[in-house]
């Protein structure tokens, strides 16, 4: 049931049958002008329109207009006589029947009234996609969470949605590891411990490029220093002499020009850092020396194994089972899937025709040696093709798109990827229109960084990216602490063994992970805080999967169950009468309108919303009006009808946002 969509059709009807219509090029466009009010003093919804129209129209103010159109409209059937507020608003308030009969419908169907679109997409979504070779960190979450989320939403919405995790399977990581196998590897530990060991390897390897490219940095950056430190005397200088809104406009670039002193002078002194604590450590600083180009020859095993080389192909044949594992461990505990996983691996044979077809077709073109796709919009053109004959991410995401629109025909490809990756989305989609390769919609769902508790990019004590296992232990750990501190556990009759209690934590700290991330809005930075979202009040899943416990718990309290209330309400109906329980069943029937907001803006923490204010609406409740001591019986259905509903919206939508659910808690 989506209200805003029924009662924008009405209005749309009534616009056209007014004296003014002919004035308005689009009467839809208002129409669509509907909105839940923000106070429910004010009723249900509010309809904006009049304001806007009686500003086109002559000789009509907002109020006469908005007279004009309720006089062509009947509403009868959900709501009571619509007024008019203020300026001209029109304030609609549902009636006692239509909430009553709705509630009634919706226990008997088992989604919620939320009706399946008429008009399905195949919607493809590229969620998760880490580089493999490298255990998964926390900056996988948000991709992770957000994608699945999305799949779970919009195939829930009735459109048809293809999943793809786009392993980077085959770029510089495996360069990375086949390098560091060979030189500081062991085959029989890798072959006994494959995971840690190869991980091992990794970091190894890693550390000792950043060693290197630190080292090489520094006589730069401190020439950089040394002239925006002249540029900004020279600025600030200018700014002493200049006057009025000239002085205004050089002491903001004499500022700009002190803060990129300021962080330069910070990466140089994390590159010190960096130095030191590699000579710090014999063990490293002697491998540091023995390997003087590691960057170069770690490129160099990328690029045979890319070019065939069989040793490196064994060795990659090897790693990548169990690089795969290990991320499939993650997505596991995550409870998180996918309908296809082709990694980057699985386009490299498509890319030599694809950039050859290009060329033939005239579209890239040789520049310096690489082969190129130029673009007006854009300064630098798309290399797909460098000079020594290597690929790029980018050629391999034009060969996916190709192989998606072959494969899938989607009418919408979502690609939910760091904002980071902005530059790259956009010379994608760009050069995918040129060429013609798709007729898909594409969207760059884009996301923001997770931030540590100091609002720095959250980091380990050694400078590495936190391990995403070791996040979720940790959170699993601290909702222990809280959903099972004995005092409380001890209340629960029959008493909570501990299996029950793991499996709690378990749901509540995955739970709590993923609920953090998709309540932010998702293009900003978040801080990750274990504390606070493990909380059992406040906006977070511990809150949410408790109201689902409670309406559970209720029934139990009452000595009935959910068949036998769905029964009760489909013959007898419902009888509404506490403000409480008002508010709680208009909250239930606009799940379908949360479930559209995420698909409109690719916006989960829409659907989060939702899930609090149902929460706040069913705590309300709770206070408000006895269930069990209920002044009669016709009333006690009632409420234990919403209760019910309450759970099924709850489980319903927490599923969604890729939550569980348990009984007791
Ligand atoms: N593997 C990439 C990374 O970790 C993300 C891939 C996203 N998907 C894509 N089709 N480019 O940065």
């Amino acid at each position: 049931m989506h209200l805003p969509s029924l009662f924008s059709q009405r209005f749309a009807e009534a616009i056209a049958q007014c004296s003014f219509a002919s004035q308005l090029e689009s009467p839809q466009q208002f129409s669509d002008m509907i909105r839940p009010a923000a106070n429910p003093k004010f009723g249900d919804y509010q309809a904006n329109f009049a304001m806007p129209i009686g500003k086109l129209v002559e000789g009509l103010n907002p109020r006469q207009v908005a007279e004009q159109v309720l006089q062509q409209i009947d509403l009868n059937d959900r709501c009571e006589a619509p007024e008019i507020a203020g300026p001209g608003f029109i304030n609609l308030k549902l009636s006692q029947p239509f909430l009553e009969q709705t509630m009634q419908q919706m226990i008997s169907d088992d989604r919620c009234l939320v009706q399946k679109t008429a008009a399905p997409k195949k919607i493809l979504i590229d969620y998760s996609s880490p580089n493999v070779a490298k255990p998964m960190h926390v900056g996988h979450i948000r991709t992770t969470v957000i994608g699945y989320c999305l799949a779970q939403t919009l195939r829930f919405l009735g459109h048809d949605v293809v999943t793809d995790n786009h392993l980077g399977d085959w770029g510089t990581q495996f360069g990375i590891i086949i390098y560091g196998y060979k030189h500081f590897g062991d085959a029989e530990t890798v072959a006994q411990d494959p995971v840690p060991e190869l991980a091992k390897l990794y970091r190894i390897v890693h550390h000792l490029m950043g060693y290197q490219k630190a080292k090489a940095s520094l006589e730069t950056l401190a020439a950089e220093i040394e002239t925006l430190k002249t540029q900004h005397q020279a600025a600030a200088a200018e700014a002493e002499v200049a006057e009025g809104k000239e002085a205004k406009k050089k002491r903001k670039s004499a500022e700009a020009l002190r803060r990129k002193v300021q962080a330069t002078e910070a990466s140089l002194q994390s590159a010190q850092e960096s130095i030191a604590a590699t000579e710090a450590d014999p063990v490293m600083s002697q491998r540091a020396e023995q390997h003087p180009d590691i960057g170069t020859a770690v490129l160099m095993e990328t690029s045979k194994l890319h070019a065939g080389d069989a040793k490196n192909q064994e060795l990659w044949e090897e790693f990548l089972p169990h690089c795969k594992d290990e991320i499939n461990r993650v997505y596991a505990r995550l409870n998180v899937d996918f309908d296809h996983t082709l990694g980057e691996s699985f386009y490299h044979p498509m890319l030599a025709g694809l950039v050859d077809d290009l060329i033939q077709q005239g579209l890239a073109t040789e520049s310096d040696g690489a082969i190129c796709v130029f673009l007006e919009q854009f300064d630098s053109p798309m290399i797909i093709r460098k000079r020594d004959g290597a690929f790029l991410y980018a050629t391999t995401d034009l060969a996916t798109l190709k192989y998606r629109q072959d494969t899938f025909q989607p009418d919408e490809v979502l690609y939910v990827v760091d904002a980071r990756q902005g530059e790259h989305f956009q010379k994608l989609f760009v050069v995918a229109d040129t060429l013609k390769l798709t007729d898909a919609k594409l969207v760059h769902v884009s996301f923001g960084t997770v931030l540590g508790e100091d609002g720095k990019p959250m980091k380990t004590r050694s400078g590495s990216l936190i391990g995403l296992e070791s996040l979720i232990d940790d959170a699993v750990d601290a909702a222990y602490q809280v959903v099972c501190d004995p005092d409380r556990v001890a209340n629960f009759d029959p008493p909570m063994e501990s299996t029950e209690q793991k499996a709690i934590a378990e749901a509540v700290g995955v739970g709590a992970i993923k609920y953090a991330d998709l309540s932010h809005d998702r293009t900003s930075d978040y801080k990750f805080s274990l504390t606070k979202m493990v909380q059992l009040t406040g906006n977070t899943a511990a809150y949410a999967q408790y109201s689902y416990a409670r309406a559970s718990s209720i029934l139990r309290v009452v000595g009935v169950d959910e068949a036998e209330v769905q029964q009760r309400i489909e013959s007898n109906g419902l009888t509404i009468t506490e403000p409480a329980e008002r508010a709680l069943a208009i909250e239930l029937l606009r799940f379908e309108e949360a479930l559209q907001n995420v698909y409109q803006d690719y916006a989960p923490n829409q659907l989060v919303d939702y899930v609090y204010s149902t929460a706040e609406a069913f705590a309300k409740f709770n206070n408000q009006c006895h269930v069990k001591n209920a002044p009669s019986q016709e009333i006690q259905d009632t409420r234990l009808g919403l209760v019910v509903l309450t759970g099924r919206v709850l489980k319903q939508a927490l599923t969604l946002l890729g939550i569980n659910v348990v009984p007791r808690m």
